[in-house]
């Protein structure tokens, strides 16, 4: 976070009422009412999420709501459902199975537009069964990981979904992941059978999903199946006995597969994410309290109302949370269509979002600041030309969002008229924390306001004692939630030291926050080693083994960077090996590296040869330092514990190359 953001943000002033026209036909419609209710789910948990949890299919009811021993969660003990069940064959049982579930629109534009695909309810429910039979004939059984690493094609919807259907966790890898991301998380996950593509759209060029998944194959020997959708017809190798192609794997295969019941409990995926070590950490989420959390948030953050005409966007990959949680689980449940794009935001021009709103009629449009800040720069025009008046409400995820851009996507994107709701939450929480109710939380641009109900959100010092308001502290979470995580696949020790041990008692989520004088909540960036690059978590360990990986790096420090368009970018400090030069070619080299070991969205910025980092005589590296040479501002703070003072000069060379 930069210091520049941090004082616009403590002077801000300005604060939005919901408005009239929207507030009228909103769930939540008064600040009183929530506050009511909000105090109610803290006080009474159980009858709460109880109620909410009523609204959705079960095939054995829960003997109890919750059974909390810190930090192990359970919600909906003994209960049995299914997600996929209540995504999918709810709706068409319940007669509306000709209703759009999925409208998917491809990235090429053609002569005759782009390609549209729609799945209704119906659709998603023979192909679902169908591929699930699939991968039942693959020998895929319940509790089986499933790795998916794929394009944003409607096969990727029903790939997860399957899974969800016969009670195999997936663990979704962002398409933009390296072979070496992939063999890591298919290892860790021990999981046998890869979905793939050929390939994936971006930006009129073919990333090659399936020769990345050959090369995963010679980094790990777990994968005995690979199913590989034909999408951009590039040349890929087929081996035989591993790979087969998804057409051939339905082919002929029976279109009706009942939902596995699942105990509440069961889980439902893994999702690995970054931490502040350098080995990415397989979220789990299970299937019970997941489904009630993401399917009530997301109808009061988003105002979800089936049947009134409304379309949803969230621009996110299903590779994220986000796209699992507000593309797919969250969202079908509440029975509005949702829209997914496969392709970038200025492909094949820059108005290309506005344009998907505008022939699609979005009504509901949620995307991250990153996305913001780049059509702010590509100019309203883009924007401005296109009838956007279908929109009804904006939502924004992933960073903190600065108010200069938060007004621009208001007045510019939203017309004024629609309320923007900023939600703070993690991989690990499953759904959103913190946001406004639409109809009722008055916004103030750059904050995320207050807790949904259940969450018990504070900010505290070090002794989990509340700091007084407009204070600087720790962001805790101190009473369970119905979508938290229930662990870190195969490490228990990680799980409690990295968020239950930092503050007594409590959920520690990595964040510093502050609250104003109306309470509501300001996030002020990771406080651990983890940076925030484009609303993309990476852990700054993880970027510097990729570096020190290569051979003629022996020593790396990685720091975020104040970034324009991405927040935070990536700035590295490489010493190299005895006689290597530094040099651009160098660098560029480094970068490529770094992108085939982990994605390109790790590829630092900016790299910064030096001969020494600057350490404490412990050894540590004062990345504090580097925090402020990379923002090009003065060194502050403690400098005493310097081993070598000579190099505070050097890095202050830095400053003004
Ligand atoms: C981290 C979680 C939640 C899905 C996308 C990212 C930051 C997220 C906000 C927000 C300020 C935010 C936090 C958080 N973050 N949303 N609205 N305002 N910061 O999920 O990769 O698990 O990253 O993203 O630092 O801890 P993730």
């Amino acid at each position: 976070m930069s210091d520049t953001h941090i004082t616009s943000v403590l002077n801000e002033a300005r604060v939005f009422a919901p408005q009239p026209e929207f507030r009228a036909q909103a769930y939540w419609q008064d600040l009183d009412a929530y506050r009511a209710e909000h105090e109610r789910s803290l006080q009474d948990p159980e009858g709460f999420w109880g109620e909410v949890a009523k609204e959705l299919s079960w095939f054995e009811p829960w003997g109890k709501v919750l059974e909390w021993n810190l930090p192990d969660a359970k919600w909906f003990v003994g209960g049995k459902t299914n997600l996929c069940f209540n995504c999918v064959d709810r709706q068409v049982e319940s007669g509306h199975g000709d209703q759009l579930a999925i409208l998917w629109e491809g990235e090429a534009v053609g002569p005759d537009g782009p390609e549209v695909r729609r799945l209704s309810y119906a659709d998603l429910q023979a192909e679902t069964s169908r591929f699930a039979n699939a991968l039942k004939a693959q020998g895929v059984k319940k509790g089986d990981v499933v790795t998916i690493y794929m394009g944003m094609v409607p096969e990727l919807a029903i790939a997860v979904l399957a899974c969800a259907r016969i009670g195999a966790p997936h663990s979704v890898v962002f398409g933009g992941f390296s072979s070496h991301a992939i063999a890591d998380r298919v290892d860790d996950a021990d999981s046998k059978v890869v979905i793939t593509c050929d390939g994936s759209w971006r930006r009129g060029k073919v990333v090659p999903l399936k020769a990345n998944v050959d090369a995963a194959c010679e980094l790990t020997s777990k994968i005995e199946t690979v199913i590989v959708v034909e999408r951009c017809g590039n040349e890929v190798a087929m081996r035989e006995g591993r790979d087969l192609w998804w057409r051939d794997a339905v082919q002929g295969v029976d279109a009706e597969c009942p939902c596995e019941p699942m105990d509440a409990e069961d889980m439902l995926f893994l999702l690995y994410t970054s931490g502040s070590t350098g080995k990415p950490k397989g979220i789990v989420h299970t299937t019970g309290g997941y489904m009630v959390y993401t399917y009530l948030t997301s109808k009061y953050t988003f105002n979800l109302k089936p049947d009134t005409g409304q379309v949803y966007w969230c621009t996110a990959d299903v590779g994220w949370i986000t796209g699992h949680s507000y593309i797919l689980y969250g969202i079908l449940p509440n029975r509005v269509p949702s829209l997914m794009f496969e392709g970038a935001p200025n492909f094949p021009e820059v108005d290309r979002f506005w344009d998907i709103c505008e022939r699609h009629k979005v009504t509901q449009f949620y995307t991250a600041p990153t996305a913001i800040r780049a059509f702010m720069k590509w100019g309203d025009e883009a924007v401005t030309k296109h009838d956007l008046s279908s929109l009804q409400l904006l939502g924004t995820v992933g960073e903190p969002i600065n108010p200069e851009a938060w007004m621009w996507y208001r007045e510019v994107v939203g017309g004024s008229r629609c309320p923007i709701v900023d939600t703070w939450w993690q991989t690990e929480t499953g759904g959103h924390m913190l946001t406004p109710l639409p109809g009722a939380t008055p916004t103030v641009p750059g904050s995320c306001t207050l807790p949904f109900f259940g969450i018990d959100a504070a900010v505290v010092d070090e002794s989990g004692n509340e700091v007084p308001l407009n204070r600087g502290g720790l962001l805790a979470i101190r009473k369970p939630w119905p979508s938290m995580l229930r662990g870190i696949h195969g490490d228990r020790e990680r799980f409690v030291q990295t968020y239950f041990s930092r503050l007594e008692g409590m959920y520690f989520p990595g964040d510093g926050a502050r609250r104003d004088a109306h309470g509501n909540f300001w996030i002020m960036g990771r406080v651990d080693d983890v940076i925030n690059v484009a609303g993309h978590r990476l852990g700054t360990m993880e970027v510097e083994s990729a570096l020190v990986s290569h051979p003629q790096v022996v020593e790396a420090a990685v720091v975020g960077m104040p970034h324009e368009i991405k927040g935070t970018g990536i700035a590295a400090f490489v010493t190299l090996g005895p006689g290597v030069a530094a040099s651009p070619e160098l660098s560029a080299t480094l970068q490529a590296h770094v992108g085939e070991e982990i994605g390109a969205i790790a590829k630092p910025d900016l790299i910064q040869f030096t001969d020494h980092l600057p350490k404490t005589r412990s050894g540590k590296i004062m990345r504090r330092l580097l925090r402020d040479v990379a923002a090009k501002r003065a060194i502050t703070g403690d400098v005493t514990t310097l081993e070598d003072f000579s190099v505070l000069e050097t890095l202050q060379k830095y400053q003004e190359d």
